[in-house]
């Protein structure tokens, strides 16, 4: 095990990631600078979920620094098909590599991972839970198009409850001072109690809005996402939900001309074509941005001695997690790790209550 897995951004301090976001900004002025700074290394995928721009830049993330890449995008492909659990292909994989960057749809999969590998992990997505590397993407972007984090109001807008882009972002922008949010869903799909306890606790000022025509008139960023159709119990849930809130023309007119508009991708119906267009929309540079993210997140993970990502205290708990989309149900010899928060026992692995 390492103390530099970045499974959470909690782990990372503001000055953190400040340090990352300066770095990305080096390596975009400079990149010829990095050519060879990971000569040697190698960069293991395990994505055992769909993927287009996370395993890409990392991919490419690893290519322009040196390094090479090896892992599967369908894990069908691999001995977890015959039923291999996750430790064992750890154990394997952390042998073969240098830092490993894995993608799950299982809450804490990244957790558990970590507590296998002898190299770095880095959470690519679990489940609906987090997706921290995503939101280093938007820091990274907020910070080279609006040239600050802090005193921001922040609009989200969609599936703000299975949307683990979401989650990862509002836990990172609240530690910023004087950031504010205006949380835009349907009441079905609002954000899950423990994000609200974590605006609480950093005072972050929050509204929550049913009307996307009327929350865009004053933000300094609208975050749309998409609703995560794979996530729903059933499909007319989904059906019930999908295309509640488009982005239009209309809409847009309502909104600031110095407003960004972000969003993780892929997009399905929730931006209209004709935004695109629009010098406010900034989502496929976004995805430019995020490559470099990762490239400074590659570069102090395995060169900065400094860059230790703390972690939490935990114990192991008398109570099994009974959250039925965590890793713990599936790969039943993970130790029953929780912390405690309020004085109550949370999972270590999808931050759920547990006893
Ligand atoms: C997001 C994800 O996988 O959570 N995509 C991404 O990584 N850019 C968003 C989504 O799938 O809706």
């Amino acid at each position: 095990m390492t103390n530099k897995n970045l499974i959470d951004l909690e782990a990372m301090s503001v000055q953190q990631i400040d340090k990352l976001v300066k770095k990305a900004k080096k390596i975009m002025q400079s990149p010829a600078d990095y050519r060879h700074a990971c000569d040697g290394k190698i960069l293991a995928t395990l994505f055992y979920e769909p993927s287009t721009r996370t395993q890409m830049s990392f991919q490419t993330a690893m290519l322009k620094l040196g390094g090479r890449t090896i892992g599967f995008d369908n894990p069908m492909n691999s001995s977890v098909s015959k039923g291999e659990n996750l430790k064992d292909t750890i154990a394997v994989i952390s042998g073969y590599s240098d830092i490993i960057a894995i993608r799950h749809p299982t809450e804490g999969t990244a957790m558990a991972a970590s507590l296998y590998s002898e190299v770095p992990v880095i959470n690519c997505g679990d489940g609906g839970h987090l997706h921290p590397t995503q939101t280093l993407t938007d820091i990274v972007t907020l910070s080279c198009e609006k040239g600050r984090l802090d005193h921001l109001k922040i609009g989200v807008c969609g599936d703000l409850l299975n949307g683990r882009t979401v989650h990862s972002l509002i836990k990172a922008l609240s530690k910023y001072e004087g950031n504010s949010f205006v949380l835009i869903s349907t009441p079905e799909l609002s954000v899950p109690i423990y994000i609200i306890d974590i605006l609480e606790k950093n005072h972050c000022a929050y509204e929550i809005s049913h009307n996307l025509a009327d929350a865009v008139r004053d933000l300094d960023m609208l975050y749309m996402t998409r609703i995560q159709r794979e996530r729903f119990g059933s499909e007319e849930e989904y059906q019930a939900q999908k295309n509640v809130f488009v982005l239009d023309k209309e809409k847009l007119d309502n909104a600031r001309e110095d407003m960004i508009i972000l969003h993780p991708l892929p997009r399905v119906n929730e931006i209209t074509v004709e935004i695109d267009d629009d010098p406010r929309a900034l989502y496929f540079k976004q995805a430019q941005y995020g490559m470099f993210g990762r490239m400074a997140l590659i570069l102090l993970l395995l060169q900065d001695e400094e860059f230790m990502l703390s972690a939490r205290d935990t114990f192991i708990s008398d109570y099994r997690c009974n959250n039925p989309k965590c890793i713990t149900q599936s790969e039943k010899y993970l130790p029953r790790l929780s912390y405690e928060k309020l004085g109550m026992q949370m999972c270590d692995f999808c931050d759920k209550r547990i006893d």
